[in-house]
């Protein structure tokens, strides 16, 4: 089978197709054939080494697939041969709260990922795929769907239906964010430095749209937007260009949740913004399975179809790379591993 390769640090040209020898199952292990990956800001910072963590030898990339299974090994349970399965991106936190030893590990970031034609994962680390959902859909869930339903559903401050969401850019993170606010009933604000992105975002749904290049103090027209009162929780992926804005146009109680740093990481918070007003800044790090299995759920019962803005065939893997990296994709980008080109 094929798969491809990366030396962390060497960059979207040093991803290399390789023929790869497929192993024998151990016990509890299952052998999956991956149908499609989707890319996460993540998988282009593991390219260019500026990722956490580090590893001397080339490993699998990517995070985020779904597949079929081929094949079981002894003490399999969990799933049958034929079930549609997705990958979940630390694959020893089944569910509870974090800690170091479930995220020890995660699907190509320090150990092998999903872009290759076959993976083999243990049981515990996959969720089923509902049948709503197709497998370029579902290989939008692990990384992406999971930290947005991490932020708004788990560790938020309790929200009602009604309560207001700031998503920040129109990324995979933001977009599936927005999709899932919206079916659950909260209110919806989302900046873009795109006109076009932000119709596209109305046309989703939003309820409002702020293009933060032509309102830099985006922060002020969010609470004008709210009355005065913020948003009940920001998905802050922005980093030290944008935190502290996240902080003023969060409401009081509300959340902070921090994902990620597109902007760049550093800068300074100020506490005593936090501390009269009571808001909370909270780390997110994507999710468990169990979060991933609640997301597709959700994502069936509410009828969400994640938005794929672009699919490339498994042999383009590196354009999709660099078409992620130029910024212009709204949503999601994916792999089609079953297709060639
Ligand atoms: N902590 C975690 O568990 C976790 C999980 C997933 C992702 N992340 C992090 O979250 C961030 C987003 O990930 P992603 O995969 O969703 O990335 P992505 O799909 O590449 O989206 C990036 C988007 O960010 C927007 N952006 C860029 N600069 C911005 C700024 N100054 N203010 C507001 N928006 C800005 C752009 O939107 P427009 O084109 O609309 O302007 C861009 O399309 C990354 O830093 C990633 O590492 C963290």
């Amino acid at each position: 089978m094929q798969a491809y390769q990366i030396l962390p640090g060497a960059n979207i040209d040093g991803l290399q197709c390789v023929d790869y020898p497929a192993r024998q199952l151990g016990h509890g292990e299952v052998r999956i054939r991956v149908h499609a990956v989707s890319l996460n800001y993540r998988d282009l910072m593991v390219a260019s080494g500026n990722y956490l963590v580090t590893v001397d030898d080339p490993v699998i990339p990517c995070s985020d697939g779904a597949g079929e299974v081929l094949e079981v090994g002894h003490g399999v349970t969990r799933v049958q041969v034929g079930d549609r399965v997705a990958g979940s991106f630390f694959p020893h936190w089944a569910d509870g709260a974090t800690s170091a030893e479930k995220i020890r590990h995660s699907l190509g970031g320090d150990i092998d990922g999903m872009l290759a034609e076959e993976v083999v994962l243990h049981q515990d680390a996959l969720a089923r795929i509902p049948a709503s959902l197709t497998f370029v859909e579902a290989s939008t869930m692990p990384c992406a769907g999971v930290t947005a339903w991490n932020a708004i559903f788990v560790s938020s401050n309790g929200l009602k239906p009604g309560d207001t969401v700031l998503l920040l850019g129109t990324g995979g993170v933001s977009v599936l964010g927005m999709q899932l606010a919206r079916a659950a009933g909260l209110r919806t604000i989302i900046t873009s430095s795109s006109d076009d992105k932000l119709q596209r975002a109305r046309d989703l749904g939003a309820h409002h749209t702020i293009n933060y290049r032509e309102i830099p103090e985006w922060h002020e027209e969010v609470l004008a937007l709210t009355q005065g009162k913020g948003a009940n929780v920001v998905l802050e992926v922005g980093g030290k260009g944008t935190v502290n804005r996240s902080v003023s146009a969060a409401a009081m109680g509300g959340t902070v949740a921090i994902i990620g740093g597109v902007s760049g990481f550093g800068g300074e918070v100020n506490p005593a913004a936090l501390l009269a007003t009571a808001k909370r800044m909270v780390g997110i790090f994507v999710g468990s399975r169990a979060m991933l299995e609640d997301v597709m759920r959700f994502a069936d019962v509410a009828g969400i179809k994640p938005v794929i803005d672009r699919v490339f065939p498994f042999g383009q893997a590196a354009d999709a790379y660099r078409y992620m990296e130029s910024g212009s994709h709204f949503g999601k980008v994916v792999i089609d591993v079953t297709h060639r080109g």
